[in-house]
Parts: C-alpha cells; sequence; structure tokens
C-alpha cells in the first residue's frame, strides 16, 4: 500500500483536491489517500462551507496556521508539515495552485526526499510582484511530477528545462469540481433562499482581493469607481460576496460608507462553493481579480473582465470568454460597455477541460508515479 499525502490551504485548493479524491478512492487497495489542510483560510466560509459542498471527508492533518506576513505563513507550514512528513512517511506529497501552502510544502516534503507532484504546474504571468507568481515558479522547479492544466504550462516548463518525461498535460481539475457540481445547483431556489430582487441573467457578479487591488486605498478606490458606474449609472445589480482581505481594507482605508450608499449593490460575505457557482453560471458578466475564476467562467460561457495587467492562465483570452483589462476606471467601463452592447458570441472550452483531468492523474499515479518508487 502507498501512501499520498494531498495539501491544501486556502479556498481555490478544494475545488482542485475533490475530484482526484474521489478518483483515488477507486484505486484504494493499492493507494491510501491523506489530505492536510494547513489553515491558511480559516473562516468558515473560507473552509468549512467549501468542504462540505465538495463532499471532501474532515482533513486527516489540520495544521492551524492562520494567517500572517508570508515568510512567518510559509515558515510556520514548513515547520509544521515537515513533521507530518516525517510521522506518516508518504510515498508521494501533492500540492496545488499557487498558495504560500503550496510551495511550503513542497520544499519541506522534497527535503526529506519525499516525491512530489503539483498539479497546475506550468502557469505563468511573468510577473514576479505576485507572490503567487514566486510560488508557482519555486514549486515546479523542485517538484517531481507536474500535471498541467492548459498548453501554455507544457510550453513554460519545457522553456524553463524540465524534462517532458516529469510534464503531464491532463486538464483541469477545477473544471472536474465544476461538472460535479452543476446538476446539485438550482438557482431559482438559491434567488427565493437568498431572498434576491434581482433577476437571473440580469446582474453583474464581483470578487476582488488581489493585493495589487485591494491593498493600496487609491487603487481600491479606483475599483469602487468601476462598481458605482454598474450601479448608479447603468442601474445593474451587483452581487459583491466580499473577501475578508478586501473587507478589511476597506473598512481600514475608510471607504465602507461609500462602497455603502452605492445603489443596486449587493455586498454579501464570501460565498459558499455551490451558491458561488450557481450566481455565476446565471450572471451577465463577471468582474474579478481571481485565477479560478478566469477558467470557470470559460467553462461557462460567462463573459469575464479580468482586472489584471497579466494572467497565468492566457487560454481562457484566447479561446475562452475572458477579457485582461489593467484595473483602471475608464478600461474596465469600456470593457463592460463592450460586453453589454456589443457582445462576442464565440468561445470555445480549452482541450481536455473534460470533467476527467482527476481520473488522468490517478491514472498517472498508479502507472508511473509509484511504479518508479515500487
Ligand atoms: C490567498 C492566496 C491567493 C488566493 C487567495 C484566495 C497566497 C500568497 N495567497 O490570498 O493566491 O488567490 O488566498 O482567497 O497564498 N483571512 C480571514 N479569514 C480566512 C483567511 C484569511 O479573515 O479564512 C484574512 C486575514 O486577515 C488575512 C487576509 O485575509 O490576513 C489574507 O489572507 P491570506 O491567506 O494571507 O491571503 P489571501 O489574500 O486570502
Amino acid at each position: 500500500m502507498k501512501k499520498i499525502i494531498s495539501v491544501v490551504g486556502a479556498r481555490p485548493n478544494y475545488m482542485k483536491i475533490a475530484p482526484l479524491h474521489r478518483a483515488l478512492k477507486q484505486h484504494e487497495e493499492t493507494i491510501q489517500h491523506l489530505i492536510c489542510h494547513t489553515g491558511q483560510h480559516y473562516d468558515y466560509e473560507m473552509y468549512e462551507a467549501f468542504f462540505q459542498d465538495l463532499e471532501l471527508p474532515s482533513p486527516d492533518f489540520f495544521l492551524g496556521i492562520g494567517s500572517g506576513t508570508h515568510g512567518e505563513q510559509t515558515g510556520k507550514i514548513l515547520i509544521e508539515f515537515e513533521k507530518v512528513c516525517i510521522e506518516t512517511k508518504p510515498d508521494i506529497v501533492l500540492v496545488v495552485g499557487d498558495v504560500n501552502s503550496t510551495i511550503a510544502a513542497t520544499l519541506a516534503a522534497t527535503k526529506l526526499g519525499i516525491k512530489t507532484g503539483h498539479i497546475e504546474a506550468g502557469l505563468r504571468s511573468f510577473d514576479r510582484s505576485m507572490p503567487e507568481e514566486i510560488n508557482r515558479i519555486l514549486t515546479d522547479s523542485i517538484c517531481d511530477f507536474l500535471f498541467v492544466t492548459e498548453k501554455s504550462g507544457v510550453d513554460n516548463l519545457t522553456h524553463e528545462g524540465h524534462s517532458p518525461e516529469k510534464i503531464f498535460f491532463v486538464g483541469n481539475t477545477m473544471i472536474d469540481s465544476l461538472m460535479y457540481a452543476l446538476p446539485k445547483i438550482n438557482s431559482t431556489k438559491l434567488f427565493e433562499s437568498l431572498k434576491l430582487d434581482f433577476q437571473p441573467y440580469n446582474y453583474a457578479l464581483m470578487t476582488l482581493h488581489r493585493p495589487s487591488n485591494v491593498d493600496n486605498p487609491q487603487q481600491l478606490s479606483e475599483i469602487i469607481g468601476i462598481m458605482e458606474y454598474i450601479g448608479n449609472n447603468l442601474g445593474l445589480p451587483l452581487l459583491f460576496p466580499i473577501h475578508p482581505r478586501t473587507l478589511k481594507n476597506v473598512k481600514s482605508f475608510n471607504l465602507f460608507e461609500r462602497i455603502s450608499s452605492i445603489r443596486n449593490l449587493y455586498l454579501s460575505a464570501p460565498m459558499n462553493y455551490l451558491n458561488f457557482l450557481s450566481m455565476m453560471k446565471t450572471s451577465k458578466f463577471v468582474l474579478t481579480d481571481s485565477g479560478g475564476i478566469q477558467e470557470e467562467t470559460t467553462f461557462l460561457r460567462i463573459p469575464c473582465i479580468t482586472m489584471r495587467t497579466s494572467t497565468e492562465r492566457p487560454i481562457t483570452c484566447e479561446i475562452g470568454t475572458n477579457i485582461l483589462v489593467p484595473p483602471s476606471k475608464d478600461k474596465v467601463i469600456s470593457a463592460i460597455n463592450s460586453i453589454l452592447y456589443n457582445p462576442k458570441n464565440t468561445s470555445e472550452i480549452p482541450p481536455l477541460w473534460d470533467g476527467k483531468a482527476s481520473e488522468r492523474i490517478a491514472q498517472i499515479l498508479v502507472e508511473k508515479c509509484l511504479t518508479i518508487l515500487a
């Protein structure tokens, strides 16, 4: 029996591991799959609500790391996850995405000589001011198995000198989760239970949490100007489930009153996975700075404006519904107007985003990775 530990830490990690957990269950005679949650995200809405929606079991290990500076958070995870590895002796450690938990767990495992695999490897924004970009580059540089979601990932890893035997173009496990969740969604019921007084397909949905957008009062204010345009000028309902980091900054920059006075704005706590997907599926367009939402909207064929200067997920712009717009009020408003008044109707779903990425990864783990270790 071989042992695999998958590490999750923050909200965007859970949906990438849940389908893999199901896929690995099919191999339980040869693989024991354990989950370690670092506790990087710890609020009910940012953690437990997601585990429930995704049908994930409670984690086998919970490190309770919490918030802190990058150094503190990464360092604490490194120390605590090393203890888990020493006690549990996994054959493989799997990490996902690009958060601090990703690099910290990879470093702990690699230095103990444990093989590591990265799910969502190879993505590059080429913007090293993003903490996630540093986490991606470092994680890929020391991981043994690199599981890739889109073609650009293969190109980037090849360009960086990784050998082709380590690179597996498998598709997108987050889309596996999305496809698994879709039949469970009931928009009409949700509109009733949330007592929303606007109509499906006639509202915008927004998420915002990147440090570059929310940690600076001028930039945050610029984005509030965009929200004012949507709610006050267009009169379009705008649903905004607000990330804890953003809420904290809105309050400390004294911007809460300004936000509260926007007409047609529906501010909510972070939503659970199924409710958020449901609201995304029936929105007119999405405004975001997230990584994963660029992919989910492309799959759902919902127009998405990504308020950033770069994306690590170029396929969503090349063939999907994503438009990359620098986060200035004028540019974003002009993108909103072109979606509303001059919509583009053609988009495609990227190759291998077919709900089977996790099965492919499980198969590769069984056939290739674990035989290397045998
Ligand atoms: C992290 C990831 C980012 C990911 C995002 C998704 C890194 C470097 N960043 O950013 O890539 O897109 O998660 O949400 O790993 N907080 C709470 N409750 C929580 C979690 C956080 O209140 O459950 C607050 C804390 O005050 C914390 C702040 O939010 O200081 C930021 O949290 P943190 O985990 O440091 O980074 P995120 O901005 O969430």
